[in-house]
């Protein structure tokens, strides 16, 4: 039998959690309330639906957010100028440029610009290589969810084979980096494969995989020819067709039903656990900020 790890479920759990610390650590003292800043460039139809649900999600639980929203063509000199007003503001505790970027724009220059105390993605080098060297830092919230939906559903890591799919900076790679961690959060010490699009013959990999982590954006990608019976299945695709909102994973769901052991159901398997990471991380910047500000 398939069990589905039920995202939507457990990021309710974490946003109550996170909720009653706003309230006890920053409400109930009188606190100025979390700040998240959001920066969006373009008008990718995705990034702006992404960018809409985060906003909503700090309302939802007490968190303050600003979104600056930059016209498609905007140039690169404007966008740093916009993060280097975010890096600069003590009102704005941790903020994100939502990616992809447009093509004219540098991204690693994006990146390097923002400050790693306010990087609630986690994706400066400053919180990646902390994060690659087992150090306290910002991690990438996808890597944070999956990691964190394993964990609450008691499903032990060590020792397994874990491979995964995708080698992007945002997930492939942060998640290979924490598989493998020593003991980091209590799970990792797996023993990981990073596979990608220059991979010949990956069911070859992933046939013999405990954990098998996708994100390659190609839907259905994972077919049940492709799995070990009684493996785990992280799908981290968010794929749509133009003008349909149905959007299915990287995993033939119905295709393989019945002989992993567990599997994320899309939507609401490892988009919803993404989205609280980042919450999360943003509270943990506002707690930073104001131990900062303490001390001052
Ligand atoms: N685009 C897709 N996922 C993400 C994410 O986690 N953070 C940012 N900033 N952009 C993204």
């Amino acid at each position: 039998m398939t069990k589905l790890l039920n995202g939507n479920e457990l990021a309710l759990e974490i946003k109550k959690e996170i909720y009653d610390e706003i309230k006890k650590k920053i409400i109930n003292k009188k606190k100025r309330i979390p700040h998240l800043g959001i920066i969006l460039t373009g008008n990718n139809k995705s990034s702006i639906t992404y960018v809409n649900s985060k906003i909503k999600e700090c309302k939802n639980i007490g968190i303050q957010s600003s979104l600056v929203h930059l016209p498609v063509g905007c140039l690169e000199t404007k966008l740093l100028e916009e993060i280097h007003k975010m890096n600069k503001n003590p009102l704005i505790d941790g903020f994100i440029v939502q990616l992809p970027l447009e093509k004219h724009i540098n991204h690693n220059k994006i990146i390097m610009s923002i400050d790693p105390k306010k990087d609630v993605d986690g994706f400066h080098p400053e919180n990646f290589g902390k994060m690659a060297l087992n150090m306290k830092a910002f991690f990438p919230a996808t890597a944070l969810g999956i990691l964190t939906l394993l964990e609450k559903n008691k499903i032990q890591i060590y020792g397994k084979y874990t491979v995964v799919i995708g080698r992007s900076n945002i997930v492939g790679r942060p998640i290979s980096i924490l598989m493998s961690q020593k003991n980091n959060f209590k799970i990792g010490n797996s023993t990981v494969t990073l596979t990608h699009s220059y991979t010949p013959n990956i069911e070859n990999y992933t046939k013999k995989a405990d954990i098998i982590i996708v994100a390659v954006g190609i839907p259905k990608f994972i077919k049940k020819n492709m799995i070990k019976k009684g493996s785990i299945i992280i799908d981290v695709g968010i794929n749509s067709k133009k003008n349909d909102k149905k959007i299915v994973g990287d995993v033939d769901f119905d295709n393989i039903y019945g002989k992993a052991s567990y599997i994320t159901p899309v939507p609401g398997g490892i988009g919803p656990m993404t989205r609280v990471m980042l919450l999360k991380n943003t509270l943990i910047a506002a707690l930073n900020n104001r131990k900062i500000n303490e001390k001052n």
